[in-house]
């Protein structure tokens, strides 16, 4: 095992590491999603529970992802393999649920739920803990899918935007053109064959040489691009009602189902629950702060997606538009307000281009959780299992790609999955998300979270992120605040608040009970949002953003 983990590539050093799980945390989440949840549900008000998320469950999830990482060396199944116990109760307890749910669901004539519970439940017995990490590697398969077809239409937009092709002059025009756009199959399929290419091209050339290099590359490109928008966009007229619009807390707005979608937001954005950051981990040095770097990667995934907001809102507010809250927002209210400033087609370019770049750091994080497990688990060469892997996920992407509108072009699947599961909602491409996105990732979290807390051990993970963290680990946290962090009599092991004893009570018991209440939340068996009797639902937004009344323009 010591060779094998000595031949096993790593980063250069702790800045290659940062920004690639930065890169991998920062995409298409951070600078569509973001900014218009935060202005549905109440700006900044939301923004605290989104931080206070991030804090309590963001932060001590990501921290076990990349200590099971660095500790193992190896992709998600590797990592579970290598730790999973003879025998585990949990295990066998879940297992034997999931069995007895089967069964109770065949019995009622739900075939395909009830085969497919049944199933994992047998696998959980014959896998154990291994099968945590085999989710987290189809999921990187199912999410990579609808993921590229999304960062596709950033590469089609990206071209037109430099054609001079997005100059609409009002929301109904710019509509039309998306719709259109995403429909035509050659558009939307070969602009995700683009992407997907892109993905490869830099997976295909290792750790270091492709994902590090090109992280160090972009990250700062996306970063200077977000700055120049956010100047440009706060020095039109009238900016200001857009940074009041984003960020002026409205508790009125806040509701539970809020404080759900920043649960779940915070963990699509770190991208936690599936192995990204865990195969990333294990890439790095046993010299390296877990602690530190952990740190790091939130506050940057967080400050990207403060900002977008920023890059975003003031424009269109300053142009008399209607935020409109959704894909809208990206795709067609933003082109529209850039062809109403000077030099809209550059406006709209660089736009794009930090779409794009913030969509493919995500995208070869993803590739890679598949291309590690391939490698590590059935020994094939990188550059075999990129180029496969990569070829299988844009065949899957296409389903998604004809399909986000609906079934129309896939009726024979369709048929197939309403035969086995009684019905379907949405597209292929929403089932893959909901799949991804509504139950593996959470479960993922959960599972992770569980297993480092009580199965593996806060002992033995603590042990391991000991190292390279210069006692770190074991401050007293009241020193530190007070400053006394270096006083020898402030530091006496006996304290028992240290930064590991804390996150150890936060893996343990806040983020397995808080992941798992949001889950049972958005597979609707436990209703948290019922009692107050909600608002039906708001028309599309699309549809909202006419131009407003008080327009500035002339
Ligand atoms: N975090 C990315 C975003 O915000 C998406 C993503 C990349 C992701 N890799 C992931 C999400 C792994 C979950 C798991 O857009």
């Amino acid at each position: 095992m010591a060779n094998e983990s000595s031949a096993r590539e790593h980063w250069s050093g702790g800045l290659g590491f940062i920004l690639a799980a930065a890169g991998s945390a920062i995409g298409l989440g951070n600078i569509w999603k973001f900014p218009y949840i935060t202005g549905e549900n109440g700006g900044g008000a939301f923004v605290l529970v989104y931080l206070l998320c991030i804090t309590v469950i963001g932060v001590p999830v990501m921290l076990c992802e990349i200590t099971l990482g660095r500790h193992t060396q190896r992709n998600p199944v590797g990592a579970f393999r290598m730790l999973n116990p003879p025998v585990s109760r949990l295990a066998h307890l879940i297992g034997l649920c999931m069995v007895t749910l089967g069964l109770v669901l065949l019995a009622f004539r739900e075939w395909g739920w009830g085969v497919a519970t049944l199933g994992l439940g047998l696998a959980v017995f014959k896998y154990g803990w291994v099968l945590v990490g085999g989710l987290g590697v189809v999921a990187g398969f199912c999410i990579l899918s609808f993921y590229s077809v999304v960062a596709g239409w950033t590469v089609g937009y990206t071209w037109k935007a430099m054609a001079g092709q997005l100059n609409f002059t009002d929301i109904p025009t710019a509509e039309a053109a998306f719709g259109a756009f995403i429909v035509d199959p050659w558009w939307a399929i070969g602009c995700h064959a683009v992407f997907m290419l892109l993905c490869i091209l830099i997976v295909y050339r290792g750790v270091r040489a492709g994902i590090e290099r090109w992280s160090k590359i972009l990250m700062p490109v996306l970063f200077g691009i977000l700055v120049v928008l956010i100047v440009r966009g706060l020095t039109l007229p009238g900016a200001m009602a857009g940074v009041q619009f984003y960020l002026s807390p409205d508790f009125s707005k806040l509701t539970t189902n809020s404080i759900l979608i920043a649960l779940g937001h915070a963990f699509f954005s770190l991208s936690l629950g599936m192995g990204a950051i865990m195969t990333y981990g294990s890439y790095v040095g046993k010299n390296q702060n877990l602690f530190l770097s952990t740190l790091s990667i939130v506050v940057l995934d967080t400050l990207v997606a403060l900002m977008a907001g920023l890059a975003m809102f003031p424009a269109v507010f300053a142009k008399g538009f209607n935020p409109a809250v959704g894909p809208g927002l990206v795709f067609q209210v933003l082109p529209t307000v850039f062809a109403h400033i000077p030099f809209g087609a550059f406006w709209a370019t660089i736009f794009f281009i930090l779409l794009l770049v913030a969509a493919l750091t995500s995208g070869i994080s993803l590739l890679e959780v598949v291309t590690a497990y391939f490698v590590d688990e059935r020994k094939w060469t990188r550059h075999r299992a990129t180029v496969v892997f990569g070829i299988v996920i844009f065949l899957l992407g296409s389903l998604c790609a004809i399909s986000v509108t609906g079934w129309e072009r896939l009726p024979r699947l369709h048929d197939v999955l309403v035969a086995t599961f009684g019905s379907v909602k949405g597209s292929f491409f929403d089932v893959m998300d909901n799949l991804a996105s509504n139950w593996m990732l959470p479960l993922g979290g959960l599972f992770i979270s569980l297993f480092v807390g009580w199965i593996w051990g806060t002992k033995r993970a603590v042990d391991e992120i000991r190292q390279g963290s210069h006692n770190f680990a074991d401050v007293h946290l009241i020193s530190l605040l007070a400053g006394l962090k270096d006083d020898p009599g402030h530091n006496d092991p006996r304290h028992v608040i240290t930064l590991a004893s804390l996150w150890g009570i936060f893996i343990r018991f806040i983020s397995p009970v808080a992941v798992l209440i949001a889950f049972l939340n958005t597979i609707g068996w436990l209703d948290l949002t019922k009692k107050k009797s909600a608002p039906p639902p708001p028309p599309p937004a699309i549809e909202q953003a006419e131009p407003a009344q008080e327009s500035v323009e002339p």
